[in-house]
């Protein structure tokens, strides 16, 4: 015996309801539930469900095959180490930043390496792509190509050509013909994804998915997406930079937040082995408004400089304009500041700016932020050479940050002689001084010990 029900699915995040809603309460999204039969089966004890068994971990095969480098260190490091023979990754950015870029040229290198790798395109005609090889100096590389939209014949060719590592180009351009839809759909997304990563650990083949971002910035398709594939990776910067930085989100096989950094060149993208300099502008004096952080991304310190610009506010509601941080960290940091060293800015406007388009997301970057924000209130530039390492607490005391060794030496390294950094990084330490360093260091407790509260009263 058996009877069906009837419930609603969003199809953008997998959320269940037994009423249709216009608003998936889940994700947000209008208009995307679907109505979909469930077949129960009336009595648990139902003989076909039992095929799979539970097994002991001890078990298990352990998975010793070797990751295999894709011979472009910073995208190996972003993927933690090489590709895994199975992994699925999604690769997300916006238009134009360089996703088709990256990939021909990885699909270059494994060429060389004699790996079988097939680019699968729905987005460009094969001139375009020899162009772009042109450009890549992979004119000569026998990369196969196919340029194709139809599920089932992309499915076709994988399998026929057996192929270890397959890149499609892009997921939104696909189109399954037993789901209506046009491609990009929301459904047509989910189900092409699905069936391509299952035949990637069925067929055993690494598989790259480009997929496009919304407006929001977020992957466009069904937020499952992420959740099904073994590793996405984020390729942000902007067409002003040169600079192209990969970002890992999810990483099933190493460490998440990892970057790679890159530069787009006239012959495609270049890696930047050594970021640390990157970000410094290099100038003998550092001017108003500016201080030198250390932020520490993935497994590396970078050193970069960030801007702040406090200013008379023209308009009634005062700007808070942030690039390369977070909105309410700036409202944070402020309202710290105004409690704290009782600065008030509710005249002023402020602009935070990370140069080079960077991304920053570590604590350790709040006292510098701050002292940017100072300088440019007071209108005088901060010490020279100087790197300010912490997080500042709702109290205005200076935290501890993870890794403050190698951001201390990283910052003595590019000949940084005064380095800010939280007390309690020094005296946790057995005998409090653990920097064998050329560089004064200025252990710090509180805030004020900087910014002084002397407008207090
Ligand atoms: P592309 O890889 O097509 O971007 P996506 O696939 O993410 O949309 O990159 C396109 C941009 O990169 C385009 O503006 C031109 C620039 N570019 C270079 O500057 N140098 C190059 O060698 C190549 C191939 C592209
Ligand atoms: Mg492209």
């Amino acid at each position: 015996m058996s009877k069906t029900k009837i419930v609603y699915v969003c199809n953008n995040c997998g959320h269940e309801s037994l009423k249709w809603i216009g608003k998936c309460p889940a994700c947000g999204l209008w208009n995307s539930f679907e109505e979909k039969k469930l077949d129960l089966k009336v009595g648990i004890f139902d003989k076909q469900n039992y095929d799979s068994l539970p097994v002991f971990i001890t078990d298990i095969s352990e998975n010793l095959s070797e990751l295999m480098k894709t011979g472009i260190n910073e995208l190996d490091r972003v993927l933690g180490g090489g590709i895994s023979d199975t992994a699925v990754t999604l690769v997300a950015g916006d238009p134009g930043i360089g996703k088709s870029t990256l990939l021909l040229q990885m699909a270059g290198k494994l060429v060389h390496k004699q790996v079988s790798v097939i680019y699968i395109t729905g987005e460009e005609s094969p001139s375009q792509i020899k162009g772009r090889a042109q450009r890549l100096k992979l004119s000569h590389c026998r990369i196969p190509i196919l340029v194709e939209t139809n599920l089932e014949n992309i499915i076709y060719q994988i399998e026929k050509i057996q192929s270890k590592v397959v890149i499609i180009d892009s997921i939104q351009s696909i189109y399954s013909s037993d789901i209506t839809g046009a491609p990009g759909n929301i459904s047509q997304v989910r189900e092409c994804s699905f069936h391509l990563m299952r035949l990637a650990k069925v067929k055993r083949f690494a598989l790259f998915l480009i997929g496009h971002i919304t407006k929001e910035g977020s992957i466009a398709g069904p937020k499952l997406l992420e959740h099904m594939v073994d590793v996405v990776i984020y390729f942000e910067g902007d067409s002003f930079h040169q600079y192209r930085i990969l970002r890992s989100l999810k990483n099933r096989y190493g460490r998440t937040n990892e970057i790679g950094l890159f530069i787009m060149e006239m012959e495609g993208l270049k890696e930047i082995d050594n970021p640390s300099r990157l970000f410094l502008s290099g100038k003998d004096k550092i001017p108003i408004g500016t201080s030198v952080i250390c932020s520490f991304e993935g497994s590396r310190p970078i050193l970069v400089e960030v801007q702040a610009l406090v200013s008379r506010s023209n308009y009634g509601v005062p700007q808070r304009t942030v690039s390369g941080i977070d909105q309410p960290r700036l409202a944070l940091l402020l309202a710290i500041l105004e409690k704290h060293c009782h600065i008030h800015f509710g005249l002023n406007d402020v602009f935070i700016k990370v140069v080079g388009g960077l991304k920053l997301n570590d604590p350790g970057i709040d006292l510098g932020i701050a002292m940017a924000i100072y300088s440019s209130y007071i209108n005088k530039p901060l010490a020279q050479n100087s790197v300010y390492i912490g997080e500042i607490g709702l109290n205005g005391d200076v935290r501890p940050v993870s890794q403050t060794d190698r951001r201390v030496n990283e910052a003595v390294k590019l000949g940084f002689t005064k380095i800010f950094l939280p007390i309690s990084s020094i005296t946790n330490t057995k005998n409090g001084n653990r920097y064998s360093i050329k560089a004064k260091l200025n252990p710090l407790d509180h805030i004020t010990e900087l910014i002084p509260s002397k407008n207090k009263g």
